[in-house]
């Protein structure tokens, strides 16, 4: 197998798909816009959902790119060798173009001759089938004709060879993945690419859309097939180094060995100290992500912000583990800004954010962290005595509310000492002092797919309109900070410095209104940034230069660089109308409105 760095392996997989006729296209943020199904993009396919679904690209048919990814459904398990909360994607699409059979001689090609994985290592998994969707024998023939014997081809139930669609209808498929023989033995007799053993090493996935599902549930063939593919970077650096573990590679030795400068521990010397490190430069890597995107958030006690705040802390209690004194998150940040400044140029260029916020919220948790440790060992002492293993809802919201500690890092705290939490007693106490977010935000890593309903289309437009109102009302000194759109409501957060009035309210509600009554025309345009910054659009989020972008018009009243989807005429829309105008953090404002049909 070809040694590859994280470096060589992104630029000889972009290389080999714009050989192939793929535009390369830039990543898009970790924290996904006009999408609330999700709090952090999970994929390279996720900001791409549109145009799977049909929309156009304004790069064309074939792309290819390089997705920070933030999955934090297991945070928890971070500390061992294998887990991560962000990683790259690699990844290449067709949107309508080509299919299968290009796309698995390229993945063959790609496994044997650029990575040079030895052939006879590799087997691969297709969709078996079930009632009414066909085998998937058309891949597996394929796969045979590259070189695979059928012995290596497994056919598998759609718990593993599925994708779609992204809401209850729409495009979906079987998927092909391919994996590594590790040379380990079997678990089992029933060991096969899959088993969590580890013998099977799963490399890349491509994802074969050509069904549609219809509202009665059935899987018709579609003409435009789209091929969705996703290669991890740091696993596959890892196996192609013949490293045991993503933390053994150039792309994490780096930042362990910066914490251990400050801990005055080595890295592979003792696992107690091993599992903190890992935790560390895990959090930090994926704080830096978060902080350095291009739309960073700040750790606070809902959504992004939230996970963001749980995974600070966490690293500031397990440098304390370690004996670290002081501040240190900034340092081992810098070390990480250094491994990703290039690939993520927004990370580089917002770096001083980076230090600077997570000093301030590390300074914040390290005042009450030593006293809230203190509480817990009082808490635990005088449960033990009573013989309770059990800390109450209660207790541990005053760890939450007194001294910042998450939930889940009382949990963790408590599992060290053998004790659990009352987690309903804590929901319920956390629910009676404040408007309960946490619940809704853990049902939201259950999808990774966005929501394109009418509903929330046309809340889209209304946040465009709603924004565009908001700078005739209140200047230009408004510029979008976030936005976040369910089928019930829209949130969008802005820059302004105090309060909007009741006047401003209503004026900027009248004025939306009396768009929407215009039925403007929303028209697309494809052009450069530069381009359409200069056309007078709004542009919030950074592009690469050179690439194009699509421009949405709403009448003469809008111009904004966005992704879609939009509605096509503003005339069915509804009424605007403002439920809030609050504070979201300092300087920026937050609003929630919805759209009200009939009279
Ligand atoms: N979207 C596919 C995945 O996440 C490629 O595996």
């Amino acid at each position: 197998m070809k040694s590859l760095t994280a470096n060589e392996l992104r630029k000889r997989f972009i290389q080999f798909f714009v050989d192939r006729g793929h535009v390369q296209i830039s990543g898009a943020s970790v924290i996904p816009e006009n999408d609330p199904t999700v709090l952090f993009t999970t994929a390279g396919m996720h900001p791409l959902v549109p145009y799977i679904l049909g929309q156009e690209h304004p790069a064309g048919k074939r792309l290819t790119d390089y997705q920070k990814c933030i999955r934090t459904g297991d945070i928890d398990s971070v500390g061992d060798p294998h887990h991560l909360t962000c990683f790259e994607m690699l990844g290449n699409w067709s949107l309508g173009d080509y299919f299968k059979k290009e796309m698995i001689p390229w993945s063959y090609e790609f496994l044997t001759q650029v990575l040079e994985i030895p052939a006879e290592k590799l087997s691969v998994t297709v969709f078996e089938g079930e009632d009414g969707i066909p085998r998937d024998t058309e891949s597996a023939e394929l796969w045979h004709s590259m070189g695979i014997p059928y012995e290596r081809i497994y056919f598998m139930p759609r718990e593993d060879n599925w994708w779609g669609p992204a809401g209850e209808t729409g495009p979906c498929g079987p998927d092909t993945e391919m994996f590594i023989d590790t040379g380990r033995p079997a678990c089992g007799p029933n060991c096969k690419p899959g088993c969590s053993c580890g013998k099977y090493f799963e490399v890349w996935n491509d994802v074969l859309m050509q069904y549609r599902k219809t509202k009665d549930g059935k899987f018709v063939e579609m003409e435009r097939k789209c091929i969705d593919t996703g290669m991890g970077i740091e696993r596959t650096i890892a196996i192609l180094q013949g490293k045991k573990s993503v933390y053994e590679t150039e792309v994490m030795q780096p930042i362990l060995k910066a914490i251990g400068q400050k801990a005055g521990v080595t890295y592979g010397e003792n696992e107690a100290t091993d599992v903190s490190m890992r935790i560390i430069a895990d959090h930090i890597r994926t704080s830096t992500f978060i902080l350095g995107d291009q739309r960073g958030v700040s750790p606070s006690n809902v959504g992004q912000g939230y996970i963001l705040r749980r995974l600070i802390r966490r690293a500031v209690r397990h440098g304390k583990k370690l004996g670290i004194q002081g501040a240190f998150l900034a340092e081992i940040a810098k070390v990480v800004v250094d491994l990703y400044g290039e690939p993520y140029p927004e990370i580089l260029e917002n770096k001083e954010r980076v230090y600077s916020e997570l000093t301030a919220e590390e300074e914040k948790f390290s005042l009450t962290l030593e006293k809230g440790e203190k509480q817990f060992e009082k808490m635990t002492y005088f449960l033990e005595k009573q013989g309770v293993k059990e800390i109450a809802g209660g207790s541990a919201f005053k760890l939450y509310d007194t001294y910042g500690f998450p939930i889940e890092l009382t949990k963790e705290l408590a599992a060290e000492k053998g004790f659990t939490v009352d987690e309903k007693g804590f929901e319920e106490a956390f629910a009676k002092h404040q408007e309960l977010s946490r619940t809704a935000e853990s049902g939201q890593f259950k999808s990774g797919l966005g929501d394109h309903s009418e509903q929330t289309t046309a809340l889209h437009t209304a946040t465009h309109m709603l924004q565009a109102a908001l700078r005739q009302v209140l200047g230009p000194e408004v510029g979008q900070k976030g936005s976040n759109i369910t089928p019930e409501r829209l949130r969008f957060d802005f820059t302004y410095h105090e309060k909007m009035t009741p006047e401003q309210i209503k004026q900027v509600e009248d004025i939306v209104n009396q768009q929407i009554a215009r039925d403007l025309k929303v028209t697309v345009q494809t052009m450069t940034p530069e381009q359409a910054v200069e056309s007078g659009a709004m542009a919030f989020f950074s592009s690469k230069y050179g690439e194009q972008v699509t421009v949405y018009s709403i009448g003469d009243f809008s111009k904004e660089v966005c992704a879609g989807p939009h509605v096509e005429h503003t005339g069915d829309m509804g009424h605007f109308h403002i439920l809030k105008e609050e504070s979201s953090s300092a300087g920026v404002r937050r609003i929630k409105a919805v759209l009200e049909k009939g009279n």
